[in-house]
């Protein structure tokens, strides 16, 4: 199996040596359009890199490019909306001069989604999933050397594939796919539908990546997966030789023995597998930043139960008190979905509480969109629109006067920032993150960008804080 999955993409670096040669001289460009989330971007990462490897260079302008490739997200309606305007947008350039429209991403997946795009925009030239993904090369070669429309669609679950090139957006942060895939089934989400079971990737190659990333200078890294804290459980189940690293919390201690990285995250863990052990790891790992992203979806046990989240509220209330008794300082962050079929304004008032007895550091909120293909969206108990922006509404000023809060205790404090960059409205401050992932901005020299620096928080704002050597 491994050594045919070798073949497999040893034979895709045939079709990149073949595309280069059809593109020599022509110096020709790319833009990859990213609409998802953080596996999303770092898939973007991939493409780009195979996209790189063909001959092509990046641009910023969509008209200049010659190859323009979306990565697209199905998660909630919005993304979909979002791919629907661009694409109205660049047909103009297919016509004008023929450039290569090619549509990657979640929403490939569904099969009512390629429909409506073949109808409705037909000029693409490449559909592809997640799970075709590294077959890019091949699909852009039959592209240019046919001219007909290539879909790359597979249905069944994609294998772990191993050493695509990778273009990274970023030289001080990056993100590294630990496993792919969720088995949990959440009665509103696409994802087990779209990315298929979970699947994790060896710890050695997690590893490898991650000091290649040290070596080059990264000193941030982002675990990712949909479900990051079972790692390896399928495998482990189905009694699979997974050798010493088979969980999420020895993982972690590994990671945290690389040298040269400052500093990990990891997102998103659910709260059901949050076992003792890896409470205790982010505990003992001092690179493991101390902020939890923890999805709570719901306040109310009634809601999270027709969710299938596996966990009532009081659960989730005592999993916080358990990691604020062991994990000094801890922050958390959450999702939250308002307006879930059959919420009640008293469910939505669990919801609310739960906001206020945790003082999340962040919370990202969304309402609920119905997706095709999941139990929710059969629920006859649907809740209309207006009710879901009133309670979307409230929730957010309930956690807006959180940060405010949150943030004023903050000045005064002594603060250890990764600094990431020059801020972007203003090229005279740099910007970088605490820790617990506030941006703060501050007077400095571009030597620090890269570094860590001690910063004294002189004030607060509702998106950043300001900060002085
Ligand atoms: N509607 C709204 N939000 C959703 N999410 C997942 N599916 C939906 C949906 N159908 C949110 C969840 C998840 C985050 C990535 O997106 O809060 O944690
Ligand atoms: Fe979706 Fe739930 Fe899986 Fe997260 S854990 S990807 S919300 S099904």
């Amino acid at each position: 199996m491994q050594e045919n999955l070798k073949d497999r993409i040893q034979e895709q670096q045939e079709y990149v040596d073949k595309v280069n040669k059809i593109n020599l001289g022509k110096n020709l460009k790319y833009i990859v359009l990213t609409m998802g989330c953080q596996l999303n971007e770092n898939d973007s990462e991939k493409i780009s890199g195979m996209i790189e490897e063909m001959g092509y260079t990046r641009t910023d302008k969509i008209e200049e490019a010659d190859l323009i490739a979306f990565n697209t997200c199905c998660v909630r309606e919005n993304a979909e909306d979002r791919l629907f305007g661009k694409l109205g947008e660049v047909k103009k350039y297919k016509e004008e001069k023929g450039t290569i429209i090619a549509i990657g991403g979640c929403m490939m997946q569904e099969k009512h989604m390629v429909e409506k795009l073949k109808k409705s925009y037909p000029f693409f030239d490449i559909v592809f999933g997640p799970h075709t993904l590294y077959k890019f090369p091949e699909d852009v070669y039959n592209t240019l050397t046919t001219r007909k429309r290539i879909e790359d669609i597979l249905d069944i679950d994609g294998e772990i594939i191993e050493g695509l090139p990778i273009r990274r957006d970023d030289k001080i942060k990056a993100s590294v796919a630990i496993m792919n895939g969720c088995n949990n089934f959440c009665t509103y989400c696409i994802v087990p539908y779209v990315r298929g079971r979970e699947r994790s990737r060896k710890a050695e190659d997690i590893i490898k990546e991650i000091e290649g990333l040290a070596k080059q200078g990264y000193k941030e890294i982002t675990l990712l997966g949909q479900n990051v804290n079972s790692y390896m459980r399928v495998e482990r189940e189905k009694g699979e030789d997974v050798g010493q690293i088979d969980s999420f919390a020895k993982l972690l201690r590994k990671v945290n023995e690389i040298p040269g990285i400052e500093r990990i995250r990891f997102i998103s863990p659910h709260p059901k597998d949050f076992t003792d052990d890896v409470i205790e790891a982010i505990r003992d790992c001092d690179k493991v930043c101390k902020i939890i992203h923890l999805p709570l979806q719901s306040g109310s046990s009634k809601v999270l139960k027709d969710m299938n989240r596996k966990y009532t509220k009081e659960q989730y209330l005592q999993l916080v008190d358990k990691m604020k008794n062991k994990i000094p300082n801890v922050a958390f962050s959450t999702d939250i979905i308002v307006g879930f079929p059959g919420e009640t304004e008293e469910d939505f008032e669990d919801t609310l509480d739960v906001v206020e007895k945790v003082c999340f550091e962040q919370v990202f909120m969304f309402i609920y969109s119905r997706r095709v293909g999941t139990p929710a969206d059969k629920m006859e108990n649907q809740v209309p629109e207006e009710i879901k922006h009133e309670r979307f509404n409230r929730l957010k000023e309930l956690v807006e006067s959180q940060i405010e809060l949150n943030n004023k205790k903050f000045v005064g404090t002594k603060q250890k920032v990764l600094v990431e960059g020059k801020s972007k409205t203003n090229e005279n401050m740099l910007t970088g993150r605490t820790d617990t992932n506030k941006v703060v901005n501050f007077e400095g020299p571009d030597e620090l960008i890269g570094k860590m620096v001690d910063l004294k928080i002189a004030s607060e704002h509702m998106w950043y804080l300001k900060g002085e050597i």
